[in-house]
């Protein structure tokens, strides 16, 4: 098991809206807060970098005022762009809302100047690694960062299997955390059930996106309650 450093902060499980209902998609939003959710996962996708096509910063724009708990208070937009470029919707999804932007490394002809970009809108920024992608890119920026978002599938679609490298790609990412000493948080992404967490977790992630586990189900507080009564065992 890994040990997380004094700095750590709790568990984050993070619903990504792609496998919500889009034909609801406010009340899905708002019942998955209700139901437990401490961030909302935004998988925003261009039919480019990924063969897929889901939705823009207008979405994001429209979902902000209701990203609130019962006491009002803001839940974060955790934006995850797939998409090729990054700077130009990025800086779009900054003024709709997001909180925290992820980007692929290589979707970026410069990913330094692309972590500055983010930072200077205001919004928290990450790098997200696909299943096939070192880490090296790390060795020069892990310090700008505050997030690193592991993919556990290809990225593109939702309801696809957890590849069991990541594993081992989760644990290379805590140590460089710890190497840091920065609060860095380590999200993953694909695959992520109640059943798997509790690994994925002493690999060393502390924040997780699960799609299709949440909006799948018929009640989304036992499907987060299962994921925290897993974490915490
Ligand atoms: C894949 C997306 C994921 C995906 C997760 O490209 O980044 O966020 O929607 O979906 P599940 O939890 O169904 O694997
Ligand atoms: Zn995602």
């Amino acid at each position: 098991m890994i040990t997380r450093s004094a700095t750590h902060t709790p568990y984050v499980i993070a619903p990504s809206i792609l496998s919500a209902d889009f034909t609801r998609l406010g009340q899905e939003v708002t019942d998955v807060i209700q139901a437990g959710a401490q961030w909302i996962h935004f998988d925003v996708m261009d039919n480019h970098y990924v063969p897929n096509l889901s939705f823009g910063p207008m979405i994001c724009e429209a979902i902000k005022p209701i990203a609130k708990n019962a006491a009002l208070e803001p839940i974060p937009i955790d934006v995850h762009l797939m998409v090729q470029p990054v700077d130009t919707l990025a800086s779009s999804f900054a003024k709709a809302g997001a909180n925290l932007i992820s980007f692929h490394p290589d979707a970026s002809a410069h990913v330094h100047r692309t972590i500055q970009v983010i930072k200077s809108l205001g919004c928290q920024v990450g790098l997200a690694f696909n299943p096939a992608e070192p880490l090296s890119v790390l060795d020069w920026v892990i310090e700008e960062l505050d997030l690193i978002l592991i993919m556990s599938v290809n990225p593109g679609f939702g309801g696809q299997s957890f590849i069991p490298s990541a594993f081992k790609k989760i644990k290379e990412a805590r140590h460089r955390i710890q190497a840091c000493g920065k609060n860095i948080r380590l999200e993953v992404d694909g695959g992520i059930k109640p059943d798997n967490v509790r690994a994925v977790a002493d690999a060393g992630a502390d924040t997780f996106v699960a799609g299709s586990a949440i909006f799948g189900q018929a009640n989304y507080s036992d499907v987060i309650q299962a994921f925290h009564t897993q974490l915490s065992a």
